[in-house]
């Protein structure tokens, strides 16, 4: 074992319960076999295995890593290998509103989709994205990223908030909208903003089921969505019956080898019947899951689909 991982502490014990397990999965998903020790040195956790550079590299990546050491005998020696950030680590944290997904919890997602997926990851689609923690998190990861919603009020704080975030950090953005068409009528409304060096983030007003006439001309690498816990869209109630109506079109837009990554309350969508809705010619789901507790009524798991 020559490699040592400083678990991240949270002030609520359940929730550190939680860190644990979601960590356990992101080192998985970059080790794959190798063994993980666990040791508790008063209070603080330490995740111990072999681990070459680029192995290092990545897990350092984790939201919950506090820190890496390497090994030396009852010795451990920190490593100077920094967490990159592409935007700035605070932009998935500074917004506050009720719904909003836990920004480290999002970043775990997009860690598992880009361990997970064929070749690297750079291109994000979030077919649920609130008021955009995801594309946030994405884009402090360097990837392009665009978000879909229903929720007008959401978008337009979303957007506002992105513009206020370029101008104050004096990132050189320009923002457009354009209204989309799905089945020749006005079906969304696209806020994109380009930045950097031709980077994208945007926001689409528009239904989740939509995104094929969003998105004509890209495939993505990654499609991630904290889904709603209690939806009611029409006839349709429960995340179950979006993820029934939206999945071919979520796949349609993902590339082979991409992945789609799904969190839900364990409490009211079982696993088995979102699994089922896999089309194995299509994609696989993967045999990857980290229940865990979030608060009273919502425990949380995620479904990691491969594109084939
Ligand atoms: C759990 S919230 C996601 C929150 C988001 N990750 C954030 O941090 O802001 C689920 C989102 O799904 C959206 N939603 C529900 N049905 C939808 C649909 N048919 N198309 C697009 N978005 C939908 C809701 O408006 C809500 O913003």
């Amino acid at each position: 074992m020559n490699t040592a991982f400083l678990l991240k502490t949270h002030p609520n014990a359940r929730y550190n319960d939680s860190l644990e397990v979601l960590t356990e999965a992101e080192l998985t998903a970059v080790l794959g076999e190798v063994p993980l020790e666990r040791t508790d040195v008063g209070g603080m956790i330490f995740f111990s295995f072999d681990a070459d550079e680029t192995r290092r590299l990545a897990v350092r990546q984790s939201p919950n890593c506090a820190g890496l050491f390497a090994v030396e005998g009852e010795k451990l020696v920190p490593l100077e290998i920094e967490k990159r950030h592409a935007v700035g680590a605070d932009m998935a944290h500074i917004l506050k509103y009720s719904g909003k997904t836990n920004p480290d919890f999002t970043d775990t997602m997009l860690f598992l989709a880009e361990a997970y997926a064929e070749g690297a990851a750079g291109r994000l689609l979030d077919p649920c994205c609130g008021r955009g923690t995801t594309l946030y998190a994405a884009a402090d990861r360097g990837w392009d990223a665009y978000g879909v919603d229903t929720d007008k009020n959401d978008v337009a704080a979303g957007v506002q908030f992105t513009k206020k975030y370029f101008e104050y950090h004096r990132v050189r953005h320009k923002l457009a909208r354009t209204n989309l068409t799905v089945d020749g009528r006005v079906g969304g409304e696209r806020s994109l903003f380009t930045y950097g060096e031709g980077r994208e983030l945007a926001f689409v007003r528009g239904d989740a089921g939509a995104v094929g006439s969003f998105f004509t001309k890209k495939k993505f690498d990654v499609v991630a969505a904290d889904l709603p816990y209690g939806v009611q869209h029409g006839a349709e109630n429960g995340a179950l019956a979006l993820v029934r109506r939206c999945l071919p079109a979520w796949l349609g837009v993902l590339r082979a080898g991409g992945v789609l990554i799904l969190s839900f309350n364990t409490y009211t969508t079982d696993r088995g019947a979102l699994a089922a809705l896999v089309p194995p010619e299509q994609a696989e789901a993967l045999p990857v899951s980290a229940e865990h507790w979030v608060e009273q009524a919502v425990m949380r798991d995620f479904l990691l689909v491969k594109k084939r």
